[in-house]
C-alpha cells in the first residue's frame, strides 16, 4: 500500500462501510441540473447537464495515442515544452499538434488587466492562499468521492507524493507574476493537464478496481471538473471572507478571473464557467456541497496528505495539528468521516482564537486579545504550512500522460 497507512485506512474503511455503500448507490445528481448558462462567462448555452459532457475535442485523440503506443515518445517530446510562448516541439503526431495549437489559445474574454491585478492579490495574500489551497482545497479533494476514486486508482495514486507535486505545480503556476504570459507556464500546465484528464477517461474504465467502486462509466465529466474547481477558488474565497480578511472588490474579481481562464484552458465549456462569485457560489451549492462524503479511497489519500508535513520536521506541521486545522476548516462531519482524531488543545484554540488572530494580523483589532504564545504559534503555522506544498515543488516537474492505471 506504498506509503499509505494500512491501519488507518482499514479502521476508517470499517467505520465507513455503511456510508460508502450509500454513496455508491446514490444517483448521479439528486436534483436535475438547473444552473443557468445565463450566469456563465458565455452568457448563454445549451443548458445540457455537464455530468453528460466530457471533452470531445481531446478524448478520442488521446485514447488513440495510448492505443497506438505513442505515449512514451509524446511524453519525451513534451518534456521540453515548458513555457507558454514556446513553439511546440517538432515530431508530435499531427492531430495532437493541431489540437494543442488550438487548446493553448487563451479565451477571447481574457482580461489582461484583471490578470495583472490577480498577481497583486496573489502576492499580498500568498500566505493565506498557501494554507487554504493546501488544507482547505487539498483536503476537500479527498471527500469528493469521484475525484478520490479517480486519483486513487489511476497511475498517480501509486506515487502520491509525485502526484501532489504535479498538482501543486498548477497552484503555484497560477499565482506567478507571468502565469499566462509568454514566459509563464500556466498555459502549458493546463494544456498538459487537459491531455492527462483525457488519458484518465480512457484508462480508468479499464481498471477492474475503479469499475468496482465507481458509480459512473467514464470519469472526469465537465461537472466533475467544476466540482474540483469550486474546491479551489470558491472555497478559498469563502474562507478568506469568513476570516474577515479585507479584499477590495477588484482584487477578488481578478482572482476569480484567473481561475475562470484556468477552467477554460482545462477544456471546460464557457457555458459552465460562472461569471461572478455569486454565480460561483450558487453553482457550488448545487454541485459541490451535496457530494462531499468520505470514501475508503479518500480516507487513504487524506492520511497521506496529513503526513506530508512530517518529512519537513517542523513541529507545527505534525499530523495532529494539520488534522485539527482540517477539522477547523472543513467541519466535524468531514473530519470525523476522514477519521481525523479530535485534538483537545488545538481544536478549541483554533475555534476561539483564529478569528481574532487574523483580525490583529490584518490591523483590524488594535489589541492582541490572545496569549502571545497562541499568536506566535498561529503565525508560525501560516508560514510553515505554505512550505508543505512548496517543498513538493522540486523542479523541474513534468506533467506526463499516463499509459496505465495504478498497479494494485
Ligand atoms: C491529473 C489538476 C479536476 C483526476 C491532474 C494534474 C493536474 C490536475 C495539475 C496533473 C498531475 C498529474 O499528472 O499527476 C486538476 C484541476 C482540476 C482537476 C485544476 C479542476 C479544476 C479533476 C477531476 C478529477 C481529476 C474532477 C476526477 C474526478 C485526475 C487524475 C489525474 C489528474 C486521475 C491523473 C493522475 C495520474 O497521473 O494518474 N489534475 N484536476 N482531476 N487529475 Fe485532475
Amino acid at each position: 500500500m506504498d506509503g499509505f497507512s494500512r491501519r488507518n485506512v482499514l479502521r476508517a474503511g470499517g467505520a465507513l462501510g455503511a456510508f460508502g455503500a450509500l454513496a455508491a448507490m446514490s444517483p448521479a445528481r439528486a436534483e436535475p441540473w438547473s444552473w443557468s448558462p445565463g450566469g456563465s462567462v458565455a452568457g448563454s448555452g445549451s443548458g445540457v447537464d455537464p455530468l453528460t459532457v466530457w471533452d470531445d475535442e481531446a478524448d478520442q485523440l488521446v485514447a488513440a495515442l495510448i492505443d497506438r503506443g505513442d505515449v512514451p515518445r509524446v511524453n519525451q517530446l513534451l518534456r521540453t515544452w515548458t513555457r507558454n510562448g514556446q513553439p511546440l516541439p517538432d515530431g508530435l503526431p499531427t492531430e495532437l499538434r493541431d489540437f494543442m495549437e488550438y487548446a493553448r489559445q487563451l479565451p477571447q474574454w481574457t482580461d489582461r488587466g484583471k490578470l495583472g491585478t490577480a498577481v497583486e492579490f496573489n502576492k499580498k495574500r500568498g500566505l493565506y492562499l498557501g494554507v487554504l489551497y493546501g488544507l482547505a482545497s487539498g483536503m476537500m479533494s479527498t471527500v469528493i468521492p469521484k475525484e478520490a476514486r479517480a486519483v486513487y486508482y489511476s497511475k498517480g495514486g501509486q506515487d502520491l507524493k509525485d502526484r501532489i507535486s504535479k498538482t501543486a505545480k498548477l497552484g503555484y503556476d497560477i499565482g506567478t507574476a507571468n502565469a499566462y504570459a509568454p514566459d509563464g507556464e500556466m498555459v502549458v500546465t493546463c494544456v498538459k493537464t487537459r491531455l492527462v484528464h483525457a488519458a484518465v477517461r480512457h484508462l480508468l474504465p479499464q481498471s477492474p478496481h475503479w469499475k468496482h467502486s465507481a458509480d459512473e462509466e467514464i470519469p472526469i465529466s465537465q461537472n466533475d471538473i467544476m466540482v474540483t474547481w469550486h474546491s479551489l477558488p470558491t472555497t478559498v474565497m469563502k474562507h478568506l471572507t469568513a476570516w474577515g480578511v479585507p479584499i477590495p472588490a477588484h482584487e477578488s474579481e481578478a482572482f476569480l478571473h484567473s481561475w475562470q481562464v484556468c477552467a477554460h484552458m482545462l477544456g471546460v465549456r464557457d457555458e459552465y464557467i460562472p461569471n461572478s462569485w455569486a454565480e460561483a457560489n450558487s453553482q457550488a451549492a448545487q454541485v459541490l456541497d451535496p457530494v462531499l462524503a468520505p470514501t475508503p479511497e479518500g480516507v487513504a489519500l487524506a492520511d497521506r496528505l496529513l503526513r506530508l508535513g512530517v518529512n519537513l520536521d517542523l513541529a507545527v506541521l505534525s499530523k495532529p495539528i494539520l488534522g485539527a486545522f482540517t477539522r477547523f476548516l472543513l467541519g466535524d462531519k468531514i473530519a470525523d468521516g476522514l477519521a481525523i482524531p479530535r485534538e483537545p488543545v488545538w481544536d478549541p484554540l483554533l475555534r476561539v482564537s483564529w478569528g481574532p488572530f487574523i483580525a490583529v494580523r490584518e490591523g483590524l483589532l488594535p489589541v492582541v486579545p490572545l496569549a502571545p504564545d497562541a499568536y506566535w504559534l498561529f503565525d508560525e503555522f501560516l508560514r510553515q504550512a505554505a512550505l508543505i506544498y512548496l517543498a513538493e515543488l522540486r523542479m523541474p516537474i513534468s506533467i506526463e500522460l499516463p499509459q496505465m492505471n495504478r498497479d494494485m
